[in-house]
């Protein structure tokens, strides 16, 4: 008898975690025991990493010891700095460029220290890159903001408000980790052959890529930009889905109900536009949700297909000026701490992931010479 398959592993449970718990049927998310809607909009960046690093909130003097660690090593190295010059000019995207620098550094035996080289230096490389391919010359680290404010500083030029820092901050907080997912899951593989972190970053950021999974939010808002009226949003929603197209921003594997990261940041976008002034762009956003909910509801009933957390990224992101080339690469720069957390616990298992398959092709082929084929 064949062994049951589990396509896409659905329902399949490989691992004991103590980061994060994902309800898709209730809509929670939990991060370390506290609930999304509790930490994210108060955390700073570095009380979180701190948190799924250590599983408890630091005190001043761990963090203040955890921001200078991170400060110190925001510089590149010139290695890192040539490969990303020599990549503009071969125009990469950015998560492209992302990998190849995030592979440029050379991994020590000492995975603390690693770990926060990398978290560390992931925003650098983005805010580098970045001006290298608009043409400017790119920024040098500041040691005196947090780990937030640098990145949105390295990327403008200027020092960010308080509101902008916060609304960040909610943002990587809000997608520092996630269950099992795709990326997730490829660093706690890596990991469990007892390779490096180094390497495990390199191969979760490619997983990550993809538009099934971190690559949804910059469609979602060319969606919106393409909607560009709250009359049009019905026949242009309409038109996707009767050409069998998905809508960005919408529907997740584990969650049946709204995905609770994306309340969380329509709340922080809500802050953000607010202070802003004008909220008509706002406005069309819900109302692009409200219409693609419905029609979701009629194209493709029973689906429980809701609004995930790709669809409010997009309009935080792109309320902090961030074009959407870096909503991907931003989402790697959060979800680097939670992908290094499942690495040190992963490692702690000391056990290798290995599935297996089932053959499916044919059997009892025979050899033809090459002339003959
Ligand atoms: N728009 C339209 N239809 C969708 C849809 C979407 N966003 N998401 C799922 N569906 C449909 C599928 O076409 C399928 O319909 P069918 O049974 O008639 O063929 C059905 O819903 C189930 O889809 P399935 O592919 O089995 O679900 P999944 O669990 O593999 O999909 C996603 C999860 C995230 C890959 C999927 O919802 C999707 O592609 N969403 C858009 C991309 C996105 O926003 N990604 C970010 C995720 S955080």
């Amino acid at each position: 008898m064949s062994p049951e398959v589990h396509p896409g592993l659905e329902g399949v449970v490989a691992a004991e975690t103590q980061l994060s718990s994902v309800d898709g049927l209730a809509g929670e998310l939990i991060i370390a025991g506290f609930p999304l809607a509790e930490l994210a909009p108060n955390a700073t960046a570095e009380e979180t990493i701190y948190l799924l690093w250590n599983g408890q909130l630091p005190n001043a003097s761990q963090l203040s010891e955890l921001q200078q660690a991170l400060a110190s090593q925001r510089v590149l190295s010139p290695a890192t700095l040539d490969l990303l010059r020599a990549v503009a000019a071969e125009k990469a995207s950015t998560m492209d460029a992302l990998r190849m620098a995030a592979g440029s550094l050379i991994s020590t035996d000492d995975p603390d220290a690693d770990a926060v080289r990398v978290v560390a230096q992931l925003p650098t490389m983005v805010a580098t890159y970045w001006r290298l391919r608009q043409g400017q010359a790119p920024l040098e680290p500041r040691t005196d903001l947090s780990h937030a404010a640098n990145y949105l500083y390295m990327l403008h030029g200027s020092a960010p408000t308080p509101q902008q820092v916060r609304a960040l901050e909610t943002y990587l907080n809000t997608v520092v980790d996630h269950g099992l997912n795709a990326s997730t899951f490829t660093a706690r593989v890596i990991t469990s052959t007892g390779s490096d972190l180094i390497s495990a970053v390199v191969g979760a950021v490619g997983a990550l890529k993809g538009p099934l999974h971190g690559g949804a939010p910059g469609p979602a808002l060319d969606m919106v930009f393409a909607i560009g009226k709250p009359e049009n949003a019905e026949p242009y929603l309409r038109q996707k889905l009767e050409s069998g197209e998905r809508l960005m921003g919408f529907g997740h594997r584990v969650y049946k109900v709204r995905d609770p990261r994306a309340d969380v940041l329509a709340l922080a976008a809500d802050k953000l536009f607010e202070g802003a002034g004008d909220s008509s762009f706002y406005d069309l956003v819900r109302h692009v949700e409200e219409t693609a909910i419905a029609l979701l509801a009629e194209y493709k009933p029973g689906r429980r297909l809701q609004t995930n957390v790709e669809f409010y990224t997009a309009f935080l992101l792109h309320g902090l000026d961030l074009p959407t080339d870096l909503f991907t690469p931003t989402f790697t720069i959060g979800r680097a701490a939670g992908w290094i957390a499942h690495c040190f616990e992963q490692r702690a298992t000391g056990r290798l992931i290995r599935p297996q398959s089932v053959y499916v092709g044919p059997h009892n082929r025979t050899w033809t010479p090459l002339d003959e084929r």
